[in-house]
């Protein structure tokens, strides 16, 4: 468990040049105005919708990594798995029930922003809300950005709850930077 939290604190000071393997995966999706604008968005308790799919995207990539897995198709499907444009806490009724209905928009996004998306990639956002949405990931690495999902939302309502877990968080950081 120390080993998966490191990897997903790391998520939070990558550098493009340190961590080479990584943009090259993701850089072209990442960069864009469309995930980059997803910053403005509350995701968990205060922590914005960047900084969570940055921390899924990483999280999956090393463990796709080190499973032998696709990683690109498990990289590139986390980037997207949140693609929507409003803030789901909006009471706004069009986007709800939000846990059940933005799987299918942000798949729909993703198809948009990247017309080469592949199937496993599509997949792979469409099922991340498993077992919320009843229909499991058809793929590997789909099960590997769903529990990345759940890691890093877990991390990030915990943290924001409690002090002591916020303290651990900008400690380990800092000795990271
Ligand atoms: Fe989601
Ligand atoms: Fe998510």
């Amino acid at each position: 468990m120390g080993k998966l939290y490191t990897v997903y604190v790391r998520s939070y000071c990558l550098d493009p040049e340190k961590d080479k393997g990584f943009f090259d995966l993701v850089g072209d999706l990442y960069f864009t105005d469309e995930v980059q604008g997803q910053k403005q968005y509350r995701q968990h308790s205060s922590i914005n919708r960047l900084d969570h799919v940055r921390s899924v995207t990483y999280v999956a990539y090393r463990a796709a990594k080190n499973l032998g897995f696709d990683v690109r198709a498990a990289a590139r499907g986390a980037m997207l798995h949140d693609l929507t444009y409003y803030d789901w806490h909006d009471p706004a009724r069009w986007h709800r029930p939000h846990g059940f209905k933005h799987p299918r928009f942000a798949m729909l996004n993703a198809e948009k922003l990247n017309p080469a998306i592949t199937e496993r990639e599509k997949n792979i956002i469409l099922r991340h809300m498993w077992p919320l949405t009843p229909i499991p990931p058809r793929y590997r690495e789909g099960w590997v950005v769903t529990l990345a999902d759940k890691y890093c939302a877990t991390q990030e309502m915990l943290r924001d709850h409690s002090p002591r877990l916020m303290k651990k968080f900008t400690t380990t950081l800092n000795a990271m930077q």
